[in-house]
């Protein structure tokens, strides 16, 4: 059975005094979690050492949000897998939908990510995920498929079972809107069909696909009862402690 991974994309949220109070709630309510649950918080680079060493003790792990997909170099003000990962980072978010518009990041440099982060030990959070406009026009899977093929190529079966995928439907970032349970099952479903042609249904089985996009606890239980949905890619909720830990113990109630 596949472990439950609840994960906080603060995106850019919080100044380190404004972190720590958010890691002192979440502190308090969730230090201790199930077994069953993997919990992770991705605060901005500024705070990430800061909470290692505040969540030391506790269960909770901590990720970063971006990477550049050299070792090191000239490369102003960017900052690297082995920086983040000796930080004391186990995750790190790469190709989200954000970084994909904001930021021109395509499929061939998110694969560079990918092959960086892996030989880090970074568990890379690979965000896939349609527009509006390509839903509307029936090309999600299309869509969805092509960047999967995209950022795993050259990854090999070792290395793949590192990777988590999150897919975050575009429309629902943000937005209020969540895919329904049915959308996401179907999304999820073939995001692990897909796996299991590239690679095979062992590491098909064991991957975990997350949900992301307007996931709160109104909608966690449904969302996380799916048979696909292993876990959750959180942004507004995760920046209240009250709406992640209660996520949180949903996904326990539920493992
Ligand atoms: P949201 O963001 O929960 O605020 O929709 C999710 C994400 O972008 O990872």
């Amino acid at each position: 059975m596949r472990k439950f991974l609840i994960a906080g994309n603060w995106k850019m949220n919080c100044t380190p005094s404004e972190a720590a109070l958010l890691l002192e709630g979440i502190k308090e309510k969730k230090g201790e979690v199930s077994e069953e649950v993997d919990v992770l918080v991705c605060p901005p680079f500024v705070s990430l050492s800061m909470a290692v060493n505040y969540l030391h003790e506790t269960d909770i792990q901590v990720g970063a949000q971006n990477m550049h997909f050299e070792s090191s170099g000239a490369y102003t003000g960017e900052i690297s897998a082995s920086m983040i990962a000796e930080s004391g980072c186990n995750y790190v978010i790469l190709g989200h939908s954000e970084r994909r518009e904001y930021f021109n990041e395509d499929d061939e440099l998110i694969n560079k990510k990918i092959g960086q982060a892996i030989s880090n030990d970074l568990a890379p959070i690979l965000c896939v995920g349609e527009s509006l406009e390509q839903r509307k026009a029936g090309e999600q899977k299309m869509v969805v498929g092509k960047q999967i093929r995209a950022a795993l190529e050259g990854i090999n079966t070792d290395q793949v079972l590192n990777v988590v995928i999150a897919y975050e439907p575009i429309w629902a970032i943000g937005t209020g809107e969540t895919a329904t349970p049915e959308q996401a099952q179907q999304m999820h479903k073939f995001i692990r069909d897909l796996v299991s042609e590239i690679y095979d249904s062992d590491v098909a089985t064991s991957l975990r696909i997350l949900y992301g996009g307007s996931m709160k606890p109104a909608n966690a239980d449904e969302l996380l009862s799916q048979p696909d949905v292993d876990g959750g890619l959180i942004g507004g909720a995760s920046l209240d402690a009250d709406s992640f830990t209660e996520i949180i113990t949903i996904a326990e109630k539920l493992s």
